[in-house]
This record gives C-alpha cells, sequence and structure tokens, in this order.
C-alpha cells in the first residue's frame, strides 16, 4: 500500500523534525505522547494495520515498527543531549571566580575596658601585687563601715547610691574588697580589685552610673607613705610612659589618714597646661592614704594585732585614664558597647 508507506515517511521526519527541535525534557515528553503514546501517531498507524491487506500486512508492520524504533531512537538521544545541555549551564552559573578575596567572619574581642584591666593588672603583678575580687552587690558594713565611714555620710544616701534593701547596695567603690581580703588572708596583704561600681550620677559626657575601679591595698609591718609614693609613680610611668611624674595633694577619705588625691603630668600637654588640665599641667587620677587604723581594726578578726601593722591604699577610675590615653571626650562612648567604636580598639 503505497499511500500507508508514504504516510509512514511522513509521520518519522515530521516527528524527527520536532525531536531535533526540542530543547527541553517535557517538550521531549510531551512529543512521546504525541507519536508514540496510546493515541499517538504511530499507534493509531498501527492500529490501521487491522484492516490491511493480510499479504501486506507483515511489510508494513514491519516498516511501522522500524518508524517507532527510529523515533524511540531519537527520543532517547534527545532526552541526554538536553540533560547534558542543562548541566553544562548549570556548571557555567557556578562558575567560581577563585581571585575574588575572601570574606572575613566577624571575629569578637575582649572589651576595651577588659583588656585596660588586664594591662594594669600585668603592671602591679610585676611589683608583687595579686588579683582578688569582691560582690558587685554589697552590704553597708562592707561597703561603708568597715571602711570607717559615718553615720551621716552622704554615700550613704539613696538619692547617692543603689540601694536594694536598707544595708544591701551596689558597691559606690571598690574599696569593700580590702575588708574581705583582711577578713581572709593574713598579712603581708598585696592586693589589687578591679570591678565595676555604682554611684546614682545622671549620664553625661564625663559620668556614668556604672564605671570601673581599681583598688589597691598593702599592708605589712613598717609599710610607709614613701612606699605609696613609689608604687604610684612606677605605676603611672609603666602605664602612661617613663617622663610621667605624680604628685600627692592632701586629701580627706574615712578610710585612710593621712589622704591624699594623685595628680600625674597631664599627658596632652606635659605639664605645660592645656585645656584637659585646665591649665593646671597636672591631672587628677586617684585617691590613696595610709590605711586608717580603724580600718586595720579587722585584722584582729584572724588574731593579728592592727598595732603591728600599717598600710597603704588606693583606689583609680578607669574610664578616665583609658578618655585621657585614647582622645576619647564622651564616658558613654565606652560604656555603650557600639561595636563601630569599639572596633577601633580591636587587636
Ligand atoms: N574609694 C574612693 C572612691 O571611690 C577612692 C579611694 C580613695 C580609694 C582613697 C582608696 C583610698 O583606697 O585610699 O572615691
Amino acid at each position: 500500500m503505497p499511500e500507508s508507506v508514504a504516510s509512514y515517511a511522513g509521520v518519522l521526519a515530521e516527528a524527527l523534525a520536532a525531536v531535533g527541535q526540542a530543547t527541553s525534557e517535557e517538550a521531549l515528553d510531551a512529543l512521546r505522547v504525541r507519536y508514540l503514546g496510546r493515541r499517538g501517531a504511530v499507534t493509531e498507524l498501527l492500529r490501521g494495520l487491522a484492516g490491511a491487506d493480510a499479504v501486506e500486512r507483515p511489510r508494513l508492520g514491519a516498516q511501522l515498527n522500524a518508524v517507532r524504533r527510529r523515533i524511540e531512537e531519537a527520543l532517547e538521544e534527545a532526552v541526554a543531549r538536553t540533560r547534558e545541555a542543562g548541566r553544562a549551564s548549570a556548571r557555567a552559573a557556578e562558575t567560581l571566580d577563585v581571585t575574588l578575596p575572601g570574606r572575613r567572619p566577624p571575629r569578637g574581642g575582649l572589651h576595651p575596658i577588659g583588656r585596660l584591666i588586664d594591662e594594669i593588672s600585668e603592671i602591679f603583678l610585676g611589683l608583687g601585687f595579686e588579683v582578688r575580687e569582691g560582690p558587685e552587690v554589697e552590704t553597708e558594713r562592707y561597703n561603708f563601715d568597715a571602711l570607717n565611714t559615718p553615720p551621716d555620710h552622704p554615700a550613704r544616701d539613696a538619692g547617692d547610691s543603689f540601694y536594694i534593701r536598707p544595708g544591701l547596695l551596689l558597691r559606690t567603690h571598690t574599696s569593700p574588697v580590702q575588708i574581705r581580703t583582711m577578713e581572709a588572708e593574713d598579712p603581708p596583704i598585696r592586693i589589687i580589685a578591679p570591678g565595676r561600681v555604682y554611684r546614682r550620677d545622671a549620664l553625661d559626657a564625663t559620668h556614668s552610673p556604672v564605671f570601673h575601679q581599681v583598688e589597691g591595698l598593702y599592708v605589712d609591718r613598717g609599710v610607709t607613705m614613701g612606699d605609696l609614693k613609689r608604687t604610684l609613680a612606677t605605676f603611672v610611668r609603666r602605664f602612661f610612659g617613663p617622663k610621667h611624674r605624680v604628685r600627692f595633694r592632701p586629701s580627706y577619705f574615712p578610710f585612710v589618714e593621712p589622704g591624699a588625691e594623685v595628680d600625674m603630668s597631664c599627658i596632652l600637654c606635659d605639664g605645660r597646661g592645656c585645656r584637659t588640665c585646665k591649665g593646671s599641667g597636672w591631672i587628677e587620677i586617684l585617691g590613696a592614704g595610709m590605711v586608717h587604723p580603724r580600718v586595720l581594726e579587722v585584722l584582729r578578726g584572724r588574731g593579728h594585732d592592727p598595732a603591728d601593722y600599717t598600710g597603704f591604699a588606693f583606689g583609680m577610675g578607669i574610664e578616665r585614664p583609658f578618655m585621657l590615653r585614647h582622645g576619647v571626650d564622651d564616658i558613654r562612648h565606652i560604656l555603650e558597647n557600639d561595636l563601630r567604636f569599639l572596633a577601633r580598639f580591636a587587636s
């Protein structure tokens, strides 16, 4: 049946052309259905064989099967081709640029105040001091009474200090660690005590309700004011630089006698006088003095006679030296933990 054979060739040519143009697996699936599916063109032709001449039927059948196989092969090839093309374009899309600089993951670091405390501690460790710590929630006894602070002292006022309840407050200074240490250890005692302290101050450029101090205490037989001066002068030289000097001005703190305020030569103008030191050439950095005999009374708790001992003590703020050293003009920068600021001090 020449007509049938011609239409076989036509279907085959049409199918091969369509397969050749298909660019996706979905399109090829659709073509498989169109030609080889249960209602497909080739299937319909196979069904048509039922009415064909019995003599011609085997030959036509063989030809149709050959057409079917050709289309199947073409479809398989085309599927393999589109898969490979898909993989190639995916590879092209994910090409790595090995010359691109890497992205650094952000790294944590120590807070500059913590690092400063470490640095100060190192200096005092080198002078034979050890580091002690005390609680930030403190009793009035440690914070005031044992430090010879009179009952009517303004610092005891609830308007100046943060009370948790009567008799219990956030420590207003690191000095209570003096008492705690003398209660727990025998002389000679040579310690520093860094930490946070709290006062009811409004936050502004130079005040903060929370800041840091380092306390110092040296108790032994025969400790003198000369030892205090030498220790603080050495500290200032090691911390700020060899040409810096200290001077003592008489002052009053209940827990020392005599008491002093200690200045260092101005870090900015080197003593000539500038705005930071208000023209004086000196900057106050700490309070100090010889431990008051009433404070030494605590030594009795461990069986020592206070009369056998003398001692010096000092207490220094941390934020102010930090600001002087780094030219920071607002304490809030240090305490607000803005990473853009802190990153300036990352090592
Ligand atoms: N505790 C004092 C304050 O916070 C500082 C101070 C002064 C500490 C004299 C001392 C000292 O140990 O002897 O202002």
